[in-house]
């Protein structure tokens, strides 16, 4: 028998007390963050590892604006791990694996290479390594015969400008600008590629100064895995993708499974970068920290298409839920994600304030160029499939992807917690960020907060009223824009 009822509260049932500000402009704030343990973001926006949301494209614009996007597991693990690679591939700062090509393949051959691996340009290189020639898109244009041997249409060696091992960046920048060369392998003392720095890598890093990169620039990305079945393959073949941190993810996260999973994962994988969730309670997230995980995701329920509430009963409103284990997590210096519910920038305000250090969105970006899934229109308006992952069509789609045997039985017996719905199109993913960004330093500048530490001291709640949450829309006159 329950003996205390305790009051839960939510977004809405809150407000951010205005505080005396020393931020003189907003550009002033500086919204630097942590994923987890070991990843530091630019901006403290994830999104959600959902099938209607985070594929490679998301991924990319998410880290670009200094996010972070984590790919869904709703997929075979080949085609989980490819997502994770197009991510990767987006930008290097020196590209350390250059795909090569021996000297005696023919077009036909570099064009199936091409297709295989999603690039245009190769290095040619002879018998005993040495580089000899580069293929460009340019080289290609005009040639039509398969048969045509790649020595005959490649840029040579004589005619190519090359720089050794440790060249810098901005070594390289100038050698590209001085030669008007789009392309500059570097090799070794032998005249062996060791890598590789492109224009256009350099030109996507300058444009996106905030962006979430390794230690090689390329941009960051991270990968979910389940806690039963293959996880421990999928996670094997994501790392070797080049994910940057793992993470486990099931609506119970405060499991013997998920316990279990986690010890898994370390034991096979050692300290690899590992996030773990979902967990609403203060014990929920100290047994994941006691577990070792890198930072623990928080939210039961509270998103757009979950239906987990109404179908078990469980839950905690998420404000409280963010609040409960933050308390446990901080101590140990382990961030926590809030996952879920997020319909404002000023969401993500309370959600940062009550102690998370990044928010986790799925409904709002699920409507963005760059969610999977192509747009409809439904009477008049644009918009794009979004569901939850315990929806019976989430269930469906997996076994199509699967390529699974599936008949009109086969999800009967699921008891789904999770629906499918369509969101309003919302052009790009930049813009909501930005929107999102933008409204999160002003309300840390009401905080009197330049920073997401100095918030997390600084901020102050006040519950509302119903009459308070009425006062605070738009009332009494009609919106027009
Ligand atoms: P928002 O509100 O941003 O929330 O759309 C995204 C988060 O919702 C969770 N999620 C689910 N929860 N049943 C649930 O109870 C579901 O089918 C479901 N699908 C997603 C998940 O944590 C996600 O990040």
């Amino acid at each position: 028998m329950p003996k205390v009822i305790r009051l839960g509260l939510t977004y809405n049932d809150v407000l951010l007390v205005p505080k005396k500000t020393p931020v003189a402009s907003r550009r002033d704030i500086l919204l630097k963050t942590k994923l987890s343990r070991h990843i530091e973001l630019n901006t403290p926006i994830v999104s959600a590892n959902q099938d209607t949301v985070t594929e490679s494209a998301m991924a990319i614009a998410m880290a670009r604006e200094g996010g972070f996007g984590i790919i869904h597991r709703f997929m075979t693990i080949d085609q989980e791990a490819e997502e994770v690679r197009k991510v990767k591939r987006w930008s290097h700062v020196v590209i350390d694996d250059p795909y090569t090509l021996p000297q005696s393949s023919t077009l036909g051959e570099l064009l199936r290479s091409r297709e295989q691996f999603g690039v245009t340009s190769f290095l040619i290189v002879d018998e005993r390594g040495k580089l000899t020639g580069i293929v460009t898109a340019r080289d290609t244009v005009f040639e039509d015969n398969p048969a045509t041997p790649i020595a005959k249409i490649m840029t040579p060696k004589s005619k190519l400008v090359t720089a050794g091992p440790t060249t810098t960046n901005d070594e390289a920048k100038r050698i590209l600008h001085q030669h008007r060369i789009e392309k500059l392998p570097l090799i070794d003392d032998d005249g062996r590629p060791v890598g590789l720095i492109t224009m256009q890598d350099i030109l996507k890093r300058e444009k996106f100064p905030a962006a979430a990169k390794d230690k090689k620039g390329r941009l960051l990305v991270g990968a979910a895995i389940g806690v039963k079945d293959d996880y421990l393959e999928r996670a094997a073949a994501l790392l070797h993708a080049g994910a940057d941190a793992l993470v486990l993810d099931i609506a119970h996260g405060h499991s013997d499974l998920m316990l279990n999973a986690i010890r898994e994962v370390r034991k096979k994988f050692g300290d690899v970068e590992l996030i773990a969730g979902n967990v609403a309670t203060a014990a929920g997230a100290a047994d994941l920290v006691k577990a070792g995980v890198d930072a623990v995701k928080v939210g039961v329920g509270p998103g757009a298409a979950c239906t987990t509430r109404m179908v078990t009963g469980a839950g905690v409103p998420q404000l409280t839920a963010i609040m409960d284990c933050a308390a446990v997590a901080m101590k140990h210096g382990i961030p926590i994600i809030a996952d879920g519910g997020i319909q404002t920038s000023g969401d993500v305000t309370k959600a940062l304030a009550a102690g998370a250090s990044s928010v986790m969105c799925g409904n709002l970006l699920a409507g963005t160029d760059e969610s999977p899934g192509s747009l409809v229109t439904r009477a008049g308006r644009k918009v794009k499939v979004f569901r939850g992952m315990a929806s019976r069509a989430a269930a469906e789609r997996r076994a199509i992807r699967e390529q699974r045997q599936t008949d009109d039985t086969t999800f009967n017996e699921m008891v789904p917690e999770g629906v499918e719905s369509v969101v309003p199109y919302r052009g790009s993913a930049r813009d909501i960020i930005h929107q999102l960004v933008g409204g999160l330093r002003s309300g840390m500048s009401y905080c009197g907060s330049r920073t997401i530490d100095e918030l997390h001291e600084k901020a102050e709640f006040i519950q509302i009223t119903e009459a308070g949450w009425k006062e605070s829309l738009p009332h009494d006159a009609e919106v027009t824009s």
